[in-house]
């Protein structure tokens, strides 16, 4: 690959995902976009460059999904399940006991470990949340890992990854090799696939938003814009939970670390103010930041 090809794929990268190559990983978009270029009856990575450059959707889109990592596991670092059980979900309860519902966003869930983590933590809250309207959102920019989300089918090795056997034997039912989640859990968790550098506005407001091991591969700027527009699809009592490699810290002011609880944050708004004024707070604050 010549330099001036590695720069037009890092900067399209950078533009369509968000993700920011540094100047030495040349061998990791080779490894990724030679064999999807011969399966594209191309001889490499200069004609796929080629017929990006002449606009061919299609391909720049395979590109793009081609180009993420999608590694994720069953209660993936297993703090913020404990998190979850221990903190969110008992005040939530409590919080939200009046109008009995919970709105949960997986905003880059993958092949769905995440989601139905989730998903298997308030099915076993049993009768705490019996009437409640619960719903988990799972969304990626990734049309294909949605896709084995949604069919909810895993291999042997990956329910051996983080997934406690008593939930196995409880969730899944065994298919031949594979393992499949009960249609139970499946369908607490709705699917839609979207990219985070885009407005999503329209999703509505969050009780608490898991944004786990995907701002790792924004650059600062683009992880501050994506906090600040977070904050405002937040509740103000609501949680954010991050990946164990991630913080809000000198990126935002938009959200505030909750105490003692490692990778939990919530909406950096003064208490008092009345819902009005929250939204143009969040507003200017997130525009500030974003300058
Ligand atoms: C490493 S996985 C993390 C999965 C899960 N959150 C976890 O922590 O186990 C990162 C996911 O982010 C998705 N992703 C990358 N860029 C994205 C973007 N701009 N918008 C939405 N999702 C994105 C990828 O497709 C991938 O599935």
């Amino acid at each position: 690959m010549t330099p001036l090809e590695y720069e037009f794929l890092r900067r399209f990268l950078k533009e369509r995902s968000g993700l920011d190559l540094s100047a030495d990983k040349q061998y990791l978009v080779e490894s990724r976009l030679i064999p999807l270029a011969l399966k594209a009856g191309l001889s490499g990575i200069a004609e796929l460059v080629q017929k990006m450059r002449s606009g061919n959707d299609a391909l720049t889109g395979e590109v793009v999904e081609a180009m993420t990592t999608n590694e994720t596991f069953f209660f993936r670092d297993k703090i913020p399940f404990d998190h979850l059980r221990a903190t969110i979900l008992p005040e939530l309860l409590q919080a939200r006991a009046s109008r009995r519902s919970l709105r949960i966003w997986c905003a880059a869930s993958s092949t769905g470990q995440e989601p139905y983590s989730i998903a298997m933590c308030l099915k076993e809250m049993g009768a705490a949340l019996a009437g409640w309207r619960v719903e988990i959102l799972a969304t990626d920019l990734s049309a294909a890992v949605l896709e084995k989300s949604k069919a909810g089918i895993f291999s042997q090795f990956e329910v051996q990854r983080g997934l406690p056997i008593q939930m196995l034997v409880r969730h899944f039912a065994q298919v031949g090799e594979l393992w499949q989640l009960n249609a139970d859990i499946r369908a607490m968790v709705q699917h839609r696939q979207l990219n985070l550098l885009h407005d999503f506005s329209h999703l509505g407001s969050f009780d608490v938003i898991f944004c786990r091991n995907v701002l790792i591969y924004f650059d600062q700027e683009t992880k501050g814009g994506t906090f600040g527009r977070l904050a405002r699809q937040l509740e103000t009592d609501g949680f954010l939970v991050l990946g164990a490699a991630e913080t809000v810290v000198g990126l935002t002011d938009a959200f505030r670390p909750f105490p003692e609880r490692r990778g939990l944050y919530r909406p950096n708004i003064p208490r008092a103010m009345p819902p009005g004024v929250v939204a143009i707070y969040q507003a200017l604050t997130s525009a500030a930041l974003t300058r």
